[in-house]
């Protein structure tokens, strides 16, 4: 979606009204669906400016592939495959670049001069529609500083994005506040409330960051009547300033809830780091999956965890189809555990996102049933190509 206009974003909203359970309806009105695109307008801008920015205009003069783009433009391959690659085609989605097909993948030129394009108008408008989205801008924008360095391979990913004086980022973005990373929280939510099962669940939350899965998923429970519904909730994180602010920002809930926290790193055994076989009804993660390295074996890890029937809940950004270019991945692709996991021929052919099909064909390989997507993004794509959060839920078998 990039028209950010009253009438356009009543429009898309309404569209997408009839295609989503009643319970998400509230979560994708024409309020967020602004902010969605005027950030997308946004990430797009910069993604030309950085293009500029890195020399990367010349190299698109005659038609190239990209890893020629990258050798052209004098770049470290290790850092630049991917997100060079994410360029061209989120620049072509546009119109910005001409695309053809040929054999070893796409081709790509630009047509006329390409030219840095202005961004505070975006932001100016964003602050006065909904200022809680700023954090996104800010961390956009703060990317798009250090992206050529980046590219070049001056500076890793994990030192631009991790650095201690940038967790404030952080903070801002991983926030209920923030309307454009929220609405995972939020669909997670739902889905938990949905999906937990009679009786007194036990909860294993994975990559559960600053907390504010957590909080939204209480939140709703709270307010449908189900604070008793829980034994345990066990809040895991792997970075440990992340856990820490997890505690503290959870503390308010403490007293009516039965968290514990604790560090699990997804890529290693749960047993050796305190998890019990079938020691959990729920195992819930919200826009952590995607960045396991092997996501078989964690899948593996996350069943063995399961009690018989069991459900895992994930709430995921979701490519809508294997081509789409989706805007977060700007910010995260200079992460190699995001750009660089293990590759699966079937569900895992690339980092980054997955598409509906891929998430259900890696459940149903590790060996969960009843794989369902919330809302159902395959309907809903031919319609809004643009929309891109979602659920996937599988059940233990017995
Ligand atoms: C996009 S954030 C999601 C944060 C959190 N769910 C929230 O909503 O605030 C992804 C989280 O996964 C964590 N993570 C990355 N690699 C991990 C691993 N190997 N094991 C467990 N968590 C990991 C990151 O530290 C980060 O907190």
């Amino acid at each position: 979606m990039t028209a950010a206009g009253p009438l356009d974003v009543e429009r898309a909203a309404a569209a997408v009204a009839p295609l989503l359970p009643p319970a998400l309806v509230p979560l994708f009105d024409a309020r967020f669906t602004r902010s969605h695109a005027l950030f997308d307008e946004y990430v797009y801008r910069l993604t030309v400016n950085v293009f500029v920015e890195a020399g990367l205009a010349a190299a698109v003069r005659d038609w190239a592939g990209a890893a020629e783009v990258v050798a052209r433009g004098g770049l470290d391959p290790r850092h630049g495959a991917v997100p060079v690659d994410w360029m061209l085609r989120h620049l072509a989605r546009r119109g910005a670049l001409a695309r053809r097909s040929a054999d070893g993948g796409p081709r790509f030129r630009a047509e006329g001069v390409l030219d840095p394009l202005e961004t505070g108008s975006l932001v100016a408008q964003q602050r006065a529609h909904d200022a809680g989205c700023l954090p996104s801008y800010t961390l956009a924008e703060t990317v798009a500083r250090d992206y050529p360095a980046f590219l070049r391979g001056e500076r890793s990913g994990e030192e631009i994005l991790f650095s201690p004086a940038r967790l404030s980022l952080w903070t801002g973005y991983f926030s209920n506040d923030n309307a454009l990373y929220a609405v995972n929280n939020r669909v997670g939510a739902a889905a938990l409330e949905a999906w937990l099962p009679a009786g007194r669940g036990s909860v294993l939350e994975i990559g559960g960051g600053l907390g504010s899965a957590t909080a939204a998923a209480l939140e709703r429970l709270a307010e449908a009547g189900r604070s008793g519904a829980l034994q345990a909730y066990r809040f895991t994180e792997l970075v440990p300033a992340f856990l820490r602010r997890a505690q503290r920002s959870l503390e308010r809930f403490a007293g009516a809830w039965p968290l514990t926290f604790a560090p699990l790193d997804m890529n290693r055994a749960f047993g050796e780091q305190g998890v019990d076989p079938a020691s959990a009804t729920i195992v819930y993660a919200v826009n952590t999956l995607h960045v396991a390295h092997d996501l078989a074996f964690t899948l593996g890890e996350i069943r063995r965890a399961l009690a018989p029937g069991g459900q895992l809940i994930v709430s995921e950004c979701i490519r809508p189809t294997p081509e789409a270019t989706l805007y977060p991945e700007f910010v995260f692709s200079l992460l190699a555990t995001f750009r660089a996991p293990r590759l699966h021929a079937v569900y895992r052919p690339n980092g980054g996102f997955l598409t509906p099909e891929q998430w259900t064909a890696a459940l149903e390989a590790a060996g969960f049933a009843d794989v369902r997507v919330l809302p159902d993004i395959a309907r809903i794509r031919g319609t809004v190509p643009s929309f891109y959060v979602a659920v996937i839920g599988g059940t233990r078998a017995a």
